[in-house]
């Protein structure tokens, strides 16, 4: 009689972690896709730095105090959120995935949290309000034209965008060579090589060649158009280094809700956006993609917390991709943290439900860790929670 086999696909089972994720989603896109994604600036020092400073903590284990009753629920930007893990605004999220940033805003949603949709989304501000059933958040470039800046403004309002983050780390574009080699420049440069490497990926290139969620939608005159790269070169030729603390004024005097400013790295520059009437800062150094060398967040985070988080909400980024780090996070002085690359392994290896599981196992981590710290609540997480390497 036959002998009966049973086979089991590769890929089948659903990683168990977020590194799991990011292994699966190397295999589902093509190399310049993976390049864009993970690269960091120049030597990329501080994209690995952001990783290894969670590297520099422990948590203490507290026994005998434990409850099965771990409460993650934090406020952010006047939202109660069921877990202090929010999604980072990615740019181009639809070439991981063409699920993209309306998959991801679906997923954050379902796990109680929410997304913040970038500026150059693959899908538009309106897309995203009607595919959602919650109010997310809107992340806005401080850019040379101010009537396109009001503009997205207005939109995200109208559309019910309950906050606004203004990212200003980019007042021109991080050195990304892994990028550059692979010929992920923006517009991209096709070679032979480069289709042959993308037709052995052929679940991601039927998804791109189907709906095209390649482009930025926001900034095509009619949104649900797919253009080409028009709107790539609106973004690239509205980017100047000549923004500055006025543009941020400007931008508050017209955004009426919550206005949280991301890519701060310095306790002056935190004090002075909270003197100007933002609510909040995000420790962020654009997941290393930015100035390279410049030190990783979570080191940056205890100083900008003790000098504004009185007053404002601090919200942190970079090399977050364990339920521990986001604890260690919180220890020292954040209210929330943002997840960027996580975000993105989840949809590139399994769109929206990817995203879903990239949050399930950060909560499920989260509540763990801290069941065995003895920890109920974030909000009691404090230094004393955690120690130094050294
Ligand atoms: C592929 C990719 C695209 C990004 N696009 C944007 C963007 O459009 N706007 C923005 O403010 N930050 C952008 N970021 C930065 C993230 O919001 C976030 O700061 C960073 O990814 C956090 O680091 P992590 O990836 O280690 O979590 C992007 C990051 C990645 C990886």
């Amino acid at each position: 009689m036959a002998k009966k086999f049973r086979f089991r696909l590769a890929g089948r089972t659903a990683p168990l972690s977020v590194e799991g994720w990011r292994k699966r989603a190397r295999g589902r896109v093509p190399e310049m896709v993976w390049a864009y994604i993970e690269n960091g600036a120049d030597d990329e020092r501080t994209l690995r730095e952001n990783r290894a400073a969670y590297e520099e903590w422990y948590l203490h284990q507290r026994v005998l105090t434990t409850t099965s009753d771990v409460d993650l629920r934090v406020k952010v930007a006047g939202t109660s959120l069921d877990l202090p893990v929010v999604l980072a605004p990615t740019g181009l999220a639809g070439a991981a995935h063409w699920h993209g940033d309306l998959g991801a805003a679906k997923a954050a949603e379902d796990a109680g949290t929410r997304l913040v949709l970038s500026s150059a989304s693959a899908y538009s501000i309106e897309e995203v309000a009607q595919g959602t059933a919650e109010h997310h958040w809107f992340q806005l470039y401080p850019w040379r034209d101010r009537g396109l800046m009001a503009s997205l403004m207005d939109r995200a309002q109208d559309s019910g965008f309950a906050a606004l983050f203004v990212t200003v780390d980019v007042p021109v574009y991080g050195n990304r060579l892994r990028e550059r080699r692979t010929g992920m420049a923006l517009p991209p440069t096709l070679t032979p090589a480069r289709v042959l490497n993308a037709a052995t990926r052929p679940r991601w290139t039927y998804g791109y060649l189907r709906h095209r969620r390649t482009t930025l939608r926001n900034l095509e005159p009619d949104s649900g158009s797919r253009g080409g790269f028009e709107s790539v070169e609106i973004q690239s030729a509205n980017l100047t280094a000549d923004i500055g603390w006025a543009d941020l004024e400007w931008i508050r005097s017209r955004w009426t809700g919550p206005l949280l400013v991301k890519g701060v790295m310095h306790p002056d520059d935190a004090q002075r956006v909270v003197d100007l009437g933002a609510d909040g800062v995000v420790v962020s150094n654009h997941g290393g993609r930015q100035l390279n060398a410049v030190q990783p967040t979570l080191r940056a985070l205890p100083a900008i917390a003790e000098r504004i988080g009185d007053r404002a909400e601090v919200l942190v980024d970079g090399g977050i991709r364990t339920g521990s780090d986001v604890i260690i996070a919180l220890a020292l002085g954040a209210d929330a943290c943002l997840v960027g690359r996580p975000l993105v392994y989840g949809l590139a290896g399994g769109g929206a439900e990817g995203v879903a599981d990239v949050l399930r196992i950060f909560r499920e981590e989260m509540v763990r860790g801290m069941t065995m710290m003895g920890r109920a609540r974030v909000g009691e997480l404090s230094r004393a929670d955690i120690a130094p390497r050294r």
